[in-house]
């Protein structure tokens, strides 16, 4: 899939900017705060709904503006489609081909991404939530069922957890039902499970030959840690665990009104040769690790789709030296769509200059570079 085009309406600081991408690489060029993340953001927000900066979605409406919209033309093997996110300060609404979707599920894993954004540090140094919320993203644009199943379980750990409140004041709950909830949560569970185990043993046969060639030496794995215990998907080892686990810690989980066991506290843990990236890793280090499990995440998607998602890349090459950039450059393929930003074009290797469609950008505005060599030579004064 190819984003053909792009369309900003009072997103962040473009009033209205429209954007031709090549099928191939592409890349943003111009100063700090001229708008090249705000662009990425768009597509972001074009693919998840969502942005994955913090704060509201309401910021995202220009300061002078009540609403906006994003509007992505992309290409298929044999058709096109048209997506549209259009918000104002209290509604969403997504639409494809002029029609509405009302559930983000069915939205999501239409037109997809992937992103290496300035946040994704977030990745190794955030909290756990981060990195549940990177698996989803992953996961539900592979297979659209799947955020059905984490938004089936968030309800049901909702009202298991009120339930639980009301176990610990009212003697006369009926634990039955306590029962009765429990299992919906354990089938989903297996569900939701077997795709996060299938996902990263995907990314763990990969990540770590992906990081020996970025890096040079190390190696790069991912421990999921789960509170289960468990280091691959076995369905009555998982039922067994929950069910044991729920029963035990009953009166702790009635006293504090909370599930303390369960898929809602999974974690990653990145690994360079065995250590903790959090702690061990460098500045430098753990952008190239981000950098390599988003290769992993690409490679995964294409060999499970059969294509590449569209991949996203701002300001990829800061603070990592030329032989890395160079490691990095050898994974973009012919039959990728690439969209790269920077603030400056001598950042970026010749040959990939020389093979993208290049744009400037200035105060939310954005006009297409004539020839590379004129666009290197202004970007050098
Ligand atoms: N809701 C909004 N309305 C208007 N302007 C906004 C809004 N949100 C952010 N901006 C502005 O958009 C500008 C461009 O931000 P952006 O992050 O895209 O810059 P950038 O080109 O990526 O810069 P850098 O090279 O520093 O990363 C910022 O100056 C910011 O103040
Ligand atoms: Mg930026």
């Amino acid at each position: 899939m190819r984003l053909k085009s792009l369309k900003l309406i009072n997103f962040r600081n473009y009033e209205e900017a429209t954007i031709e991408f090549s099928p191939g690489i592409n890349i943003l060029v111009g100063n700090n705060g001229a708008g090249k993340t705000n662009i990425l953001e768009g597509i972001y927000v074009l693919s998840l709904t969502k942005s994955n900066r913090y704060g509201k979605d309401e910021d995202l409406i220009n300061i002078n503006a009540n609403n906006l919209s994003i509007t992505g033309e992309v290409v298929y093997d044999d058709y096109i489609k048209e997506y549209q996110v259009l918000m104002d300060k209290f509604t969403k609404r997504v639409y494809i081909n002029h029609f509405q979707v009302k559930k983000i599920a069915n939205y999501i894993s239409n037109f997809c991404i992937t992103s290496f954004l300035p946040n994704d540090i977030e990745i190794i140094k955030g909290s756990p939530s981060i990195r549940r919320n990177l698996l989803n993203i992953q996961i539900g644009q592979l297979y659209n069922h799947y955020l059905k199943y984490v938004n089936e379980y968030n309800s049901l750990l909702k009202i298991r957890n009120e339930y639980l409140k009301r176990l610990y004041i009212n003697s006369f709950a009926d634990f039955k039902y306590l029962e009765v909830i429990n299992q919906k949560m354990l089938d989903v569970s297996l569900k939701i499970y077997y795709f996060r185990f299938f996902y990263l043993e995907n990314i763990n046969n990969i990540l770590p030959g992906i990081y020996r060639k970025l890096s040079g030496k190390s190696s790069l794995k991912i421990e999921y840690f789960n509170n289960i215990g468990l280091s691959f998907y076995d369905e009555e080892q998982i039922k067994e665990t929950l069910i044991s686990k729920w029963k035990k810690n009953l009166n702790k989980e009635m006293q504090q009104g909370m599930t303390l066991t369960g898929l809602h506290r999974d974690d990653l843990i990145f690994l360079v040769d065995g250590k903790d990236a959090r702690t061990f890793a460098s500045q430098g280090q753990q952008r190239l690790i981000v950098i390599a499990y988003k290769i992993a995440e690409l490679l995964v998607f294409k060999k499970i789709k059969g294509e590449y998602p569209v991949l996203l890349l701002d300001d990829v090459f800061s603070e990592i030296d030329i032989k890395r950039r160079n490691n990095i450059i050898k994974y973009l393929k012919q039959d990728m769509q690439v969209i790269i930003t920077t603030t400056d074009l001598l950042d970026i290797n010749d040959d990939l200059v020389n093979s993208a469609k290049v744009f400037s950008i200035k105060n939310g505005k954005i006009t297409k570079k004539g020839g590379v060599k004129n666009a290197r030579r202004k970007n050098k004064n």
